[in-house]
């Protein structure tokens, strides 16, 4: 897909991949965002201590991985470790114990098929970037700050690159919570086209925020909504997309009030009330 346009009707993205179903930014939880219809797929970037670009949403391994039995010495921030020590590390069976979203409880996954995520391998962003590509599906790539962290001068520009490399310029939208990023993202690729993000704080014009931040998208936490920005942001030409929506029910009334898209754990679940879907705002 290409972020590039208006899209031709609502979008679905999932959120770190079909994370209600499998460990979040990894591979099978791409592949299987893709198999439920999933338009793309959103996914966080972070750097190793020799700035190899990683997929991993907190700074810390703690919670997504087995670091924390891994390296003894109490360093965990991803930052802090070389890539070959991230790439040595247990990224899957942290989900079977936590089942995080009561899955596997449910029994609506599969507590065999689900036992294949134990050693997974937190992916490179290269990896995720060529699998996308292969499955014909979007990416959000979210640029986490790394203001208080090694390699802040560089991520940015490194991110981008690697979508270069990967020749995935068309299928790509950039997102972050620092506006100054996106500004670099800008000069690092002015034809990537790219999202702002917001959440705690509703910004008084969020039109102006995007201008500030060279953004065409803006991306505001789902209870940060108002119908009057919607309005001003479609008025400017700015597509929205509401996150993490994975209530059907508001999925439907937040269309209705014109938001372009929706990042969301369960792609599968989100799509029920739009059987026949409608074309995005
Ligand atoms: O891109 C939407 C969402 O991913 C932003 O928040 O913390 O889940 O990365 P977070
Ligand atoms: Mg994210």
């Amino acid at each position: 897909m290409d972020f590039r346009t208006r899209p031709a009707r609502i979008l679905f993205g999932a959120h770190r991949g079909f994370r209600a179903m499998a460990p979040e930014n990894t591979l099978p939880a791409f592949e299987l965002a893709a198999s439920a219809g999933a338009d793309f797929i959103e996914l966080d970037v972070a750097c190793t201590r020799d700035r190899r670009l990683v997929i991993l949403h907190d700074d810390s391994l703690a919670r997504t991985t087995n670091a924390g039995t891994a390296f003894r010495d109490g360093r965990l921030a991803a930052c802090e470790r070389s890539f070959a020590e991230v790439r040595s590390l247990d990224a899957g069976s942290w989900f079977l114990e936590k089942d995080p979203f009561g899955t596997l409880a449910s029994g609506r996954l599969d507590a065999r098929e689900a036992s294949g995520y134990r050693g997974l391998q937190v992916p490179a962003l290269e990896e995720a970037l060529e699998l996308a590509k292969r499955l014909g599906i979007g990416v959000n790539v979210e640029i986490k700050d790394h203001a208080k962290l090694a390699h802040d001068a560089t991520i940015v520009e490194d991110t981008l690159g690697a979508v270069r490399d990967a020749g995935m310029e068309d299928s790509v939208l950039v997102s972050s919570f620092s506006p100054s990023y996106l500004v670099r993202a800008t000069k690092a690729a002015p034809g990537i086209p790219r999202a702002l993000l917001v959440e705690n704080k509703r910004p008084w014009d969020p039109v102006e925020s995007c201008r500030q931040a060279c953004a065409q998208w803006y991306h505001p936490s789902e209870e940060l909504i108002l119908g009057c920005h919607i309005v001003c942001l479609q008025r400017a030409g700015i597509f929205v997309t509401a996150w993490t929506v994975n209530d059907p029910a508001l999925a439907l009334q937040l269309s209705l009030m014109g938001v372009t898209g929706f990042i969301t754990d369960d792609p599968e679940s989100i799509a029920r009330p739009f059987p026949n879907r409608p074309p995005a705002a």
